[in-house]
């Protein structure tokens, strides 16, 4: 087995509200067409303290309350997906934060494609590995024992 051979690694990808209606089967087959493996899965309605903690290190900026209103507003898909390389494959899918931007530099990115603003922009994922681990700690809890592949219990639709 091949994949033996590459360091795989891990990110926290999340579907946000606003694209939680019309495009998540659309962003779930992007994700597997970009040869992600999702391990854990959860559909789920944040609190505003959840979302709170969740982006706490934009807690002094001026729109983090919207931002928050925002990730509360309906359900979020949360996604720990694994590849080789998985955080930077993971946000140049996304593309950059302002939609107008990424209709300008990533006009197939999933943010281009769908995002309405810099607001309502479709999709999170990490920054880095360490932001990856806090955060699928923060929504999954311990999962270092668990296996790569989603056990087929485990999804919610
Ligand atoms: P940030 O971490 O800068 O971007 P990214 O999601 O690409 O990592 O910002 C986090 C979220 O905060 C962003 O996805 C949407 C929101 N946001 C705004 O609402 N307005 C802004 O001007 C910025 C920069 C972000």
């Amino acid at each position: 087995e091949i994949d033996f051979f590459f360091p795989q690694e891990q990110t926290l990808a999340v579907i946000k509200p606003d694209a939680m209606e019309g495009h998540k089967e659309e962003i779930l087959g992007e994700i597997s067409k970009g040869g992600f493996t999702i391990s854990h899965l959860k559909e789920t309605v944040l609190t505003r303290e959840m979302a709170e903690e969740f982006y706490r290190e934009h807690r002094e900026k001026p729109f983090f309350s919207q931002l928050v209103d925002f990730m509360c507003r309906g359900p979020c898909l949360m996604l720990v997906l694994t590849k080789e390389n998985a955080v930077e494959e993971w946000r140049a899918m996304m593309g950059p934060t302002d939609p107008e931007k990424a209709r300008e530099t990533a006009p197939q990115s999933l943010r281009a494609r769908f995002a309405k603003d810099v607001l309502e922009n479709t999709v999170h994922g990490s920054s880095d590995q360490q932001h990856a681990a806090e955060k699928i700690h923060f929504i999954f809890g311990d999962i270092s024992a668990d296996s790569d592949v989603l056990n087929e219990a485990d999804v919610v639709s």
